[in-house]
């Protein structure tokens, strides 16, 4: 089989390497990767938001399964001409993805199905947002409808901060269209866990769980990032939990979707508060998360390739899969100043050298490959973005995991490279 994969992050990565390893898998391209998918794909050139673009490439390359990445593609319709043109595609139709593209349908839909989730007014204008987060009362959250790059939600402790971010977004217009509509919603309390389910437009087989770090500093300290670390499984959720969380929310999710005319096909994830009430929904994510990719699918107690293959062609195995065993922690290298502005461009040092501890793998995101100059001068990885690497570290549970991948960030240098020193500390 010979599959596409679209993005060029660490989760793209963790999925390329992920297929590469399995005997069902012939050829894995990446588009347009990075030069840690170099290593386990063939990168390809190809605008991914251009859904013409995309099925002339499968059609070329003859490509008989397309895994979609991250959620832009997806809301470009991409997955729609890919499924029009009758090839394999992994990853729901622009419509379904609304349940992350837009805060104000994903929200509005849990309402129209009884899934439980912060209580929330959608306000088409600032006067009317500002009118509900008044009626809400402080701490208040305030969402802008649309993707925003992970930027669109303030959590506000203070009236004024709610204030602010409604000015921010409704007539400053710092997300653009994407905040047009805001979300004004209940603050709820509890810890934070992601949960994934893979579907395949009518059923949704629970594929793993796992928790973010989303602060950029230690202690849940600073501003929210695409994501500082993450580990897996979550020791939050038991068997219990997990069949409430289909109960409740998956299954009133994918019949809702399916009754709209819009099934959902593809990975749901659920981002979930476990509230003194139960389970409730903070966000739905269409994708994998990233990090969360980089330690759910080493833990796969199945392979991938058949999987989603089954789930996009609507017929995923009737039983459940089997339990995971073992544990996975993976540490973000970032640039110094992300997620607020950076200088990248510096060399890595220490890439092989992390990869040659037992038990730990790379995960590469922003970084790029430099041309050597001068005659025997080498190719170089260095930095070009925020979040750089994933060092992720593999062991019978969540400490051992944790101290590999930190033994993993030992070897890893480059200029003003930031992480978290507490990645799953909590937990062991
Ligand atoms: P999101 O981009 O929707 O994942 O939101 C970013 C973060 O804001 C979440 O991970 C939560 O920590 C926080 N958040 C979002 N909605 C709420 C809410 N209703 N109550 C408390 N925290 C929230
Ligand atoms: N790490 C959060 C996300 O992928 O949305």
């Amino acid at each position: 089989m010979k599959v596409l994969v679209l993005g060029g992050g660490g989760r793209e990565h963790a999925l390329a390497w992920t297929l590469r390893r399995e005997s069902g898998v012939s050829d894995v391209l990446c588009a347009p990767g990075n030069p840690g998918t170099a290593a386990c794909a063939r990168n390809v050139a190809v605008d991914i938001l251009d859904p013409a673009a995309v099925t002339g490439l499968v059609a070329a390359e003859g490509v008989d399964l397309v895994v979609v990445g991250p959620e832009q593609p997806l809301d470009a319709g991409v997955s729609d001409a890919l499924r029009a043109a009758g090839h394999p595609v992994f990853g729901p139709s622009q419509a379904a993805a609304r349940l992350e593209t837009s805060k104000a349908f994903s929200k509005a839909f849990m309402e129209r199905h009884g899934v439980p989730t912060a209580k929330a007014r959608i306000c088409a204008t600032a006067d009317e947002a500002e009118a509900a987060v008044r009626a809400f009362g402080a701490p208040v959250v305030v969402k802008a409808d649309g993707l925003a790059a992970g930027k669109g939600v303030t959590v506000a402790a203070t009236l004024d901060e709610a204030l602010e971010a409604i000015d921010a977004v409704m007539r400053q217009g710092a997300f653009g269209a994407a905040g047009s509509t805001v979300v004004v919603e209940e603050c709820l309390t509890g810890p934070e866990v992601s949960y994934f389910v893979i579907c395949d437009g009518v059923r949704g087989l629970p594929l793993g769980t796992a928790q973010d770090h989303k602060r950029a500093y230690d202690g849940d300290q600073g501003p929210n990032t695409g994501g500082m670390g993450a580990l897996a499984p979550s020791p939050l959720v038991d068997a219990a939990l997990s069949a409430r969380v289909m109960q409740t929310i998956v299954e009133p999710v994918l019949a809702g979707m399916r009754a709209e005319g819009h099934p959902f096909a593809g990975i749901l994830y659920c981002g979930l508060m476990l509230t003194p009430d139960g389970p409730k929904v903070i966000e739905f994510n269409v994708r994998f998360g990233d990090p969360e990719a980089q330690v759910v699918l080493p833990l796969l107690p199945v392979p991938l390739a058949p999987l989603v293959l089954a789930a996009a062609r609507g017929a995923l195995p009737l039983e459940p899969l089997p339990p995971v065993t073992g544990a996975r922690v993976g540490v973000v290298l970032a640039s110094g100043g992300y997620p607020g502005a950076m200088t990248t461009g510096y060399a890595i040092d220490g890439l092989e050298a992390a990869a040659a501890v037992p038990g730990v793998t790379v995960f590469q995101a922003g970084t790029r490959l430099r041309q050597g100059s001068g005659g025997q001068a080498q190719n170089e990885v260095v930095t070009s973005g925020g979040r750089v690497l994933t060092v992720v570290g593999e062991g019978p549970d969540l400490r051992a995991a944790r101290d590999r991948a930190y033994q993993g960030v030992a070897r890893i240098s480059f200029t003003d490279m930031e992480f978290r020193r507490d990645i799953a500390a909590k937990y062991v």
